[in-house]
């Protein structure tokens, strides 16, 4: 059924496994499409590294899943956004996506007029962050965080425990003080700590996440691609849903593919060995 009718496919990429927050939200909306995820475990995290090195290693993935089918490639990584996306536009010929911090959502929501951001300090200390806050949240309190180590966490497994609430409990302290009341996930990799983050902020917080916003925009851009599938179109919903399109997703890891294989599992069972694969770039 799959390929019959899409002339190409989607690549999406990452530090690590953060990016399958992003593959979720763009399954759901496109389960008729190929998908080939490349998540840079032996790179992660991204967030310390300098901006040129980031570059060069969205530039060699980009490269890598257009040799693999990849018509449009969606930087599921904050971080990777801010240090290369315009690279990787003036590099290659087809079209890239990428996050957006969530600032805008937040500061429009906002009633206390404070928002947290929590997000890696490549994404905090880059020009599109920046841009976003001038341009949607001059008026409102910004209390921004590292989350130093909750990539590292979650890349090693672990979203859940008294260890990883310790830390989040540090980073979201400052928000609560402040009085904020939405949080913006900065990080792709934070959806996947959604949970703990709920637990620790309490009821009164909200949390964004932009993988959603992102996906539907990922929707447009490959309908207007022309590669949309009639498939697309059914209203199929849950694990059924799910199991209907895992089958055309390929990932790929620069490391080890113990957690990524783990993590895509728990958002569509029963994903076999083959769909994974180690590869040296
Ligand atoms: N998921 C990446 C992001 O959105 C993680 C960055 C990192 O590896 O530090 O920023």
């Amino acid at each position: 059924m799959f390929g019959q009718f899409n002339k190409l496919s989607i690549g999406l990429f990452d530090s690590g496994v953060g990016g399958l927050s992003v593959w979720k939200e763009a399954l759901k909306l496109l389960p008729g499409h190929r998908f080939l995820y490349f998540a840079d475990t032996e790179y992660a995290p991204y967030g310390p590294r300098p901006e040129y090195e980031v570059v060069q290693r969205a530039l060699a993935i980009s490269r890598f899943l257009i040799s693999k089918g990849a018509g449009v490639v969606v930087v599921a990584c904050n971080t990777a956004t801010s240090a290369a996306i315009s690279t990787l536009r003036e590099t290659f010929n087809i079209p890239f996506i990428g996050m957006e911090p969530a600032v805008k959502p937040a500061a429009s929501l906002t009633r206390t007029g404070v928002i947290g951001v929590l997000a890696t300090k490549g994404t905090l200390g880059g020009s599109k962050y920046h841009l976003s806050l001038n341009k949607y949240a001059s008026d409102i309190k910004v209390v921004e965080q590292v989350g130093e180590g909750l990539v590292g966490m979650v890349e090693s497994g672990i979203t859940y425990g008294k260890e990883i609430e310790d830390l989040v409990g540090r980073y979201v302290s400052p928000m609560l003080e402040n009085n904020a009341d939405y949080i913006v996930l900065g990080c792709t990799h934070y959806p996947f700590l959604k949970e703990v983050i709920e637990k620790v902020a309490g009821t009164g917080v909200t949390l964004i996440d932009p993988a959603p916003a992102v996906a539907r925009q990922i929707f447009r851009r490959v309908r207007e691609m022309d590669m949309i599938s009639q498939v697309s179109g059914t209203k199929v919903r849950g694990v059924d849903y799910y199991r209907s399109c895992y089958n055309d997703t390929m990932f790929y890891s620069s490391g080890d593919t113990k957690v990524l294989s783990d993590l895509a599992r728990s958002i569509v069972p029963g994903i076999s060995d083959s769909f994974f694969e180690s590869v040296d770039i």
